[in-house]
């Protein structure tokens, strides 16, 4: 696989009209070119901040099994809607419910809840409106998301791959280097092995053109 792809960023579907932030969806097109890299049919695909399915979906219709967590309930009922009834899709937060997950997982590929350094939200929680007041920090959210994938490595098939896509995240004022943060933070509990850029036509977003897929793998367990 190249280490650096353009991508349309644009949806082949659309959501309900009035939907919020139905900005924040990756393209389909994003995780086929990782399941076919990284995945065989019938393998287990989990995705713990499914938002509106895009991970799941694109994972049923190419035969692997879909496994996901979201928080917020209007975007967790819209995406078992376009799921099988038997698809594995819990609803609620997913640092509790990883403990729960079905075992062995194979794959994984997410995109977290973003939080800019100084935010004063907690992306972590159910932002059914915006992110809900009270933060604990950016750097408790970073060891959250670390705990996360602590607790996902040993869920998964040893050897198994696990992606992050995020974004560096520029304003103004100010920098947030969420996406190399995400990378040392998740990279302490499983080692980051590769990136992939991904550049964006026309743009991606957060003063950005570009975004990366960080790419972890879990320990070979002797
Ligand atoms: C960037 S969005 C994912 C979008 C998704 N890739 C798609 O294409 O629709 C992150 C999602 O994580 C959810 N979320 C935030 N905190 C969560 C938590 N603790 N457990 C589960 N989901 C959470 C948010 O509600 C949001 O829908």
């Amino acid at each position: 696989m190249r280490t650096f792809l353009t991508l349309e960023n644009r949806h082949e579907d659309t959501l309900p009209e009035g939907t919020p932030w139905a900005d924040i969806r990756f393209p389909a097109r994003l995780v086929e070119v990782f399941l076919e890299e990284y995945t065989q049919p019938g393998d287990t695909i989990f995705d713990p901040f499914a938002g509106f399915g895009t991970t799941l979906i694109v994972a049923e219709r190419m035969g692997r099994v879909p496994v996901g967590i979201e928080y917020n309930h209007d975007r967790w009922e819209y995406a078992r809607t376009q799921l099988r009834p038997a698809a594995n899709l819990l609803h609620g937060d997913s640092r509790r419910l990883i403990h729960d997950l079905p075992a062995p997982i194979d794959f994984s590929f997410t995109s977290p809840p973003y939080m800019n350094r100084g935010d004063a939200e907690n992306p972590l929680t159910d932002c059914s409106e915006l992110y809900a007041p009270g933060t604990d920090g950016y750097e408790i959210y970073l060891r959250e998301l670390s705990a996360l994938y602590r607790a996902l490595g040993e869920r998964m098939r040893p050897g198994a791959w696990t992606v992050i896509e995020a974004s560096n995240l520029r304003r103004e004022d100010h920098l947030t280097t969420l996406a190399w943060d995400i990378a040392r933070a998740v990279g302490e509990v499983l080692p980051l092995e590769r990136e992939t850029i991904v550049g964006w036509e026309p743009t991606y977003g957060y003063g950005y053109d570009h975004s990366y897929c960080l790419v972890f793998r879990v320990p070979d367990r002797t």
